[in-house]
């Protein structure tokens, strides 16, 4: 079954791994690529999209990249500098963009996009500050009824990578998320609980590498800067690769197994601000429309990364 999808990012290392898993399978209609500022500056994270489908080639020709918002709803800008560098994607020499950014807001598109088309046919997979998306739906509430999903990568139901319990992605726009979780549309949370299994090891480093192509020496140098990145801020050995595992999820749902919990997001705690609550407790709710992602396999996971590396 082929899902048709509008990607809304930030890239960011792991953003631009999960736009070449889109770009490489061929079961994912990628209708658009919508940039938010996070792990960098709307400018930088809209440039890097654009190099990252120059880089991919012919699958990457007419997907646009629609620029949204610069900045959270309510908070100021906090960017992931330490993580990402300065241009977002350090590490690798970034191809020159074969295309302008299209004339049209993210929220535009992503709000035409979706009425246009039969209802429940359009998934959303944010995989960057909530802004775009949360925009969209208050801009067009009936979008809620017309999604088919909205897979993210944001928060975490046991603890944070920004603060001790808030996610990145969460913490920089809550006000965004707080909107996108009590939305009544179907959510799928790829937090933190679950990405940190997606650990790019040596292994599939040289996994990676062995397929000597410009697409795969170029996912070898991002995960070469962001091993050194999450060695020195975060205390691992191996970088988690989180984005591409909501598209993965598309590809085959049995890579991920998921658990139904109602969910909400945190904003006013002094220490606890950008907090995903997921309400865990007691036996699985039937009639929930959220459920968080748990458990990875690891291997299905990376096969389809690799398979989509090899197919640009
Ligand atoms: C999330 O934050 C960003 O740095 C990554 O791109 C990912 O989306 C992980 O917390
Ligand atoms: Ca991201």
């Amino acid at each position: 079954m082929s899902h048709q999808v509008i990607l809304d990012c930030d890239p960011g290392h792991d953003d631009a791994v999960a736009m070449l898993l889109a770009l490489g399978s061929p079961s994912i209609d990628l209708l658009g690529v919508t940039t938010v500022a996070g792990n960098q500056t709307l400018a930088k994270v809209t440039r890097n999209a654009l190099s990252v489908l120059a880089l991919s080639g012919h699958a990457g020709a007419g997907v646009g990249v629609y620029p949204g918002c610069a900045r959270p709803l309510v908070r100021e800008l906090a960017v992931a500098e330490d993580i990402h560098g300065e241009s977002g994607l350090d590490g690798v020499e970034l191809p020159v963009p074969t295309a302008a950014p299209r004339d049209e807001h993210a929220v535009d598109f992503i709000v035409r996009t979706v009425m246009k088309r039969p209802p429940g046919t359009v998934t959303l997979v944010p995989t960057g500050p909530l802004t775009n998306i949360a925009l969209a739906v208050r801009r067009e509430p009936r979008l809620a009824g017309r999604v088919r999903e909205v897979v993210l990568m944001g928060g975490g139901y046991q603890r944070g990578n920004t603060t001790a319990v808030a996610e990145f992605n969460i913490r920089t726009d809550p006000e965004a998320a707080h909107i996108v979780v009590n939305e009544d549309w179907p959510v799928t949370m790829v937090g933190l609980d679950l990405t940190h299994q997606a650990l790019a090891t040596p292994a599939v480093e040289r996994e990676i590498a062995g397929i000597g192509s410009p697409v795969s020496d170029f996912v070898v140098g991002l995960l070469g800067f962001f091993r050194q990145a999450y060695q020195r801020q975060q205390g691992f050995a191996d970088p988690p690769v989180h984005d591409p595992c909501t598209i993965a999820y598309l590809l085959d749902p049995g890579v991920l197994t998921t658990r139904r919990a109602p969910l909400d997001v945190e904003l006013r705690g002094e220490l606890t601000a950008g907090m995903t609550v997921a309400d865990l407790r007691g036996p699985e709710p039937e009639n929930c429309r959220s459920q968080v992602a748990v458990c990875l396999d690891r291997e299905r996971f990376w096969s389809l990364v690799v398979s989509a590396l090899r197919a640009l």
